[in-house]
């Protein structure tokens, strides 16, 4: 399948997907969003297919929403239209796991799609913010409530009201971003982690995403009871016997997938 906004490729069982509008700093209108959903759920199809990776440019993972398009709309727009945040909510149904490599400005949208991802990989030259409010707009997709769960409502408050940029230390710092590499290891880095999980039990790393975004939606309680299900169906997979057995044999594991 062709794009004009994205490019994708595959390299063994990890899909790679290049947000691709340079001279808009990646901002994501309606057209980009579009196929960044249309390509994720082609991958999720694709059974060849482990983990998926997406990334920006150099300068930017994505500036934000395009406020172009933005400018001139009223609240009749927005609010029928579903406008900037109608297709963003395809990457919540994708069930295998999704890592975000983050080089320049992740920006508004741009910093709510990366969080959408299931972690984040950080170039040294990372920037995230939600500078919405100087634009006299809230954060509108997921900013005011993916951030303090990720960083504390202190810096959530900060980020959100002031406006201001994090790098990438303080990112990680403050537990937005799980790992910080030197700007030219990022994609190999980000490919590397990908390749690692897609070679482990497809419906074993599922599961483990499922449950991990459970510890958000639900009670401690529940939480446990949930992941408590999902260990024990893992014994009914051959990939649990054969993980087990390639441990005891101490050898690698050839999991199936089944
Ligand atoms: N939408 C549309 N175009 C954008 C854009 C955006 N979010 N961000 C950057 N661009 C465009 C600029 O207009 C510029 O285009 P021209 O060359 O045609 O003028 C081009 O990208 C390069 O940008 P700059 O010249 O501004 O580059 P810079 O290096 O000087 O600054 C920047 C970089 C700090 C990221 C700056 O571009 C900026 O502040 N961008 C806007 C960031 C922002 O406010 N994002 C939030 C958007 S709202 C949102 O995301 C809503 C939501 O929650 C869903």
């Amino acid at each position: 399948m062709s794009y004009e906004n994205i490019l994708v490729e595959t390299q063994g069982k990890v899909a790679l997907i290049r947000l691709n509008r340079p001279k808009a700093l990646n901002a994501l209108n309606d057209a980009l969003m579009g196929e960044l959903g249309e390509a994720l759920l082609a991958f999720e199809a694709d059974e060849q297919i482990g983990c998926i990776v997406i990334t920006g440019s150099e300068k930017a993972f994505a500036a934000g929403a395009d406020i172009l398009g933005m400018a001139s709309l009223n609240f009749i727009d927005v609010h029928k239209g579903e406008f900037i945040t109608r297709n963003w909510e395809t990457i919540r149904r994708i069930r295998k796991p999704v890592i975000a490599a983050v080089a320049g400005f992740a920006l508004g949208g741009g910093c709510e799609l990366a969080m959408m991802c299931d972690f984040i990989i950080a170039a040294d030259t990372a920037k995230f913010g939600q500078p919405e409010v100087k634009l006299g707009i809230v954060p509108g997709a997921g900013g005011t409530q993916r951030l303090p769960r990720a960083v504390s409502k202190a810096k959530a408050m900060d980020m959100c009201l002031t406006g201001r940029m994090m790098d990438a230390v303080e990112a990680e710092r403050a537990g937005l971003v799980s790992r910080i590499v030197p700007a030219d290891k990022l994609l190999e880095e980000a490919m590397t982690a990908a390749g690692n999980i897609a070679d482990l039990s497809l419906p074993v790393v599922m599961m483990i995403k499922d449950s991990v975004n459970r510890a958000y939606e639900s009670t401690l309680a529940e939480g446990i009871k949930y992941e408590r299900g999902q260990f024990y169906s893992c014994f009914a997979l051959e990939d649990q016997k054969e993980g087990m057995k390639a441990f005891i044999e101490k050898r690698p594991a050839n999991f199936k997938n089944a």
